[in-house]
């Protein structure tokens, strides 16, 4: 029997379970962190983001997510003393970057940044992943990005100062002056809400990479690849772009109407797991009121209650909601930060839930090996190549 497209059934496939984009199927278990979608709230080892949020440092989240438990005073301590030390790019690394033409992307200089990284001889890593190749990768994320940001505007990479932490370290190396506390803590509330999230796609990425036996930065080079990507992590720039383009309040029906109609999907709104509003959407709301001048906040706000009514109106049975992306925009942009690092600057703050994942994956792997429905034709015979 041949089907509609030529191919024939194979055996075994009729009883294998295939949900579209691998929806439902749990591909890990995981100590980390969970999303719970149906009540949209998100857990860390154990703690409510709610709980962490505005409280812990990034820091602390950290060493949560990589040792399983908040440090004490003594712990954080060496945490950052290990992390500034760390955050020096290796030489090579650096020329990598300058190489790289000034309108490259952002998340596409970090991956290759990172790439650099893991073959740069610098005998920070090696085959195996560790806690300490985790701490030196993720102290570096920040000066990769800072270096191709000033390399493109002709500038010279800044050298990290020590004593500041991640989000201060980075806003340093960007612009090349102490950063202020109203740009460094939002920036850092922002890091801790988006530095682990269950079995997303770039996490997922990081752990079949992991479970080959490969490396620290092969797993991280991949992640970096798959959060590139609109519907992960590639859309707060495009939220930017469509308040912009939306630009007043009374542009916000037409503009989201013609958007709709034409298919389009609104970027900041919907999720595979959540069937709830995002619990880092809520605290992002709050963050962006006090952060943003009022004018973008209420743009931003009149443009989600009308995205919600219309998403709401459309697609009745699809419950959604606003997620983490949305007001992750106009929080970057009151940092100080260009469009085009948003999703970099997610990627500073994801690389501790990789590294986690990766080390998760690594104490207990078995090589992640799914089955694929084959769906092509069978039985064709070679022609020699004056036949065809
Ligand atoms: N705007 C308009 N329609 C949407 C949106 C949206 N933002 N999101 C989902 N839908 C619709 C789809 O068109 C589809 O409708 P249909 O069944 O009538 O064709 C339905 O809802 C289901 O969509 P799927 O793509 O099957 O849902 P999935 O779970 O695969 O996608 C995703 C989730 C990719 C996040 C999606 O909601 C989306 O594209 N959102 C916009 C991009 C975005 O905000 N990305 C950031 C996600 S957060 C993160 O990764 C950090």
């Amino acid at each position: 029997m041949t089907g509609s497209n030529g191919s024939s059934p194979v055996s075994d496939q009729t009883v294998l379970p295939k949900p579209e984009g691998l929806e439902g199927v749990v591909a890990a278990s995981t100590a980390l962190s969970h999303v719970f979608g149906e009540e949209g709230k998100l857990v860390y080892r154990g703690y409510d983001i709610h709980e962490l949020a505005g409280k812990a440092s990034f820091e602390e989240v950290a060493h949560l997510l990589w040792k399983g438990q908040l440090p004490n005073q003594a712990e954080l301590d060496g945490l950052l003393t290990s992390l500034s030390a760390n955050r020096e790019l290796p030489e090579q690394v650096v020329s990598v970057i300058r190489a790289l033409p000034a309108d490259a992307a952002p998340m596409d200089a970090l991956r290759t940044g990172v790439s650099a990284l893991g073959a740069s001889g610098s005998g920070l890593f090696d085959d195996t992943p560790d806690l300490d190749e985790a701490i030196a990768l993720t102290a570096r994320f920040p000066g990769i990005l800072a270096a191709f940001f000033r390399l493109r505007q002709g500038k010279e990479p800044v050298t990290p100062k020590a004593g500041h932490n991640t989000a201060q370290s980075y806003l340093y190396q960007l612009f090349g002056e102490e950063p202020e506390e109203r740009h460094w803590k939002p920036l850092e509330v922002y890091l801790t809400l988006l530095a682990d999230h269950g079995m997303n796609a770039s996490t997922f990425t990081a752990r079949v990479i992991a479970s080959t036996g490969s490396d620290l930065c092969s797993s991280i080079t991949g992640a970096v690849g798959a959060l590139k990507g609109p519907l992960h992590g590639g859309a707060p720039s495009k939220v930017l772009d469509m308040l912009e383009a939306i630009g007043s309040a009374e542009n916000v029906d037409s503009w989201l109407t013609q958007a709709l109609d034409r298919g389009d999907r609104l970027m900041g709104f919907g999720h595979r797991v959540y069937k709830a509003e995002d619990p880092r959407a809520e605290i992002l709301r709050g963050m962006a009121r006090e952060a943003s001048t009022p004018e973008f906040f209420e743009l931003s706000r009149r443009t989600e209650e009308r995205a919600l009514e219309m998403l709401h109106e459309r697609k009745p049975d699809r419950r959604l909601y606003t997620n983490v992306e949305f007001y992750s925009a106009a929080v970057l942009s009151a940092v100080g930060l260009p469009g085009d690092m948003f999703t970099p600057t997610f990627a500073v703050s994801r690389v501790v839930g990789w590294s986690a994942h990766v080390l998760e994956q690594v104490s207990n792997n078995r090589l992640i090996r799914p089955q694929s429905e084959f769906i092509g034709p069978l039985d064709k015979k070679y022609a020699a190549i004056e036949a065809r």
